[in-house]
């Protein structure tokens, strides 16, 4: 068994668990908005319609997320390794130059994705470095494409 103490030994292990990415969006309480590349995102419940993902308590737009009454999820389709990492990086404002419409609670939206998820915070609960954020989907939007995938800290075809 290897040592669970050892981060990098522990996050090489769980990055072995292939995954979609995503672009997470929200409304700060000041209006602005803010977004982030999250993988940790899941289904978790068709009746009532149910999704999770964390945010790592770390993160630049961690306030916001966690105050959010709703978030929009964008899963990513092939192809749009350069939306995921724009971001994903660490600046002020990541919507400078991109274009996103605001949706209903104020959502901004953005045009590309392969499926949508309005989202209402349905529970916010604690995971240790991480908050995971429990949302009932409101509305969604599917464009049938292949995923992007993300494995082992890489992207990757299908
Ligand atoms: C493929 C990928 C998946 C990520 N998944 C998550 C995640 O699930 N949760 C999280 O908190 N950060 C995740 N991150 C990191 C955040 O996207 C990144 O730390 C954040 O956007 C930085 O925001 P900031 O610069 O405003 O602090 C991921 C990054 C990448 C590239």
């Amino acid at each position: 068994m290897s040592d669970l103490d050892s981060t990098s030994t522990l996050r090489k292990a769980l990055a072995a668990y292939a995954t979609g990415v995503a672009v997470v969006t929200a409304r700060a309480p000041d209006t602005r908005p803010v977004a982030m590349t999250v993988n940790s995102f899941t289904t978790v419940s068709l009746q009532p319609p149910l999704v999770l993902w964390s945010a790592h308590r770390g993160v630049g737009p961690f306030d916001a997320f966690q105050a959010a009454t709703h978030y929009a999820v964008h899963v990513l389709h092939a192809g749009q390794e350069a939306t995921a990492l724009h971001f994903a990086r660490d600046v002020e404002d990541k919507f400078t130059g991109v274009a996103y419409v605001d949706g209903n609670h104020g959502l901004p939206l953005l045009d590309d994705f392969s499926a949508r998820f309005l989202c209402q915070v349905e529970q916010r609960l604690n995971g240790g470095d991480h908050l995971m954020l429990l949302g009932r989907i409101l509305e969604m939007e599917h464009r049938p494409a292949e995923p992007l995938i993300f494995h082992d800290g890489r992207f990757r075809p299908v």
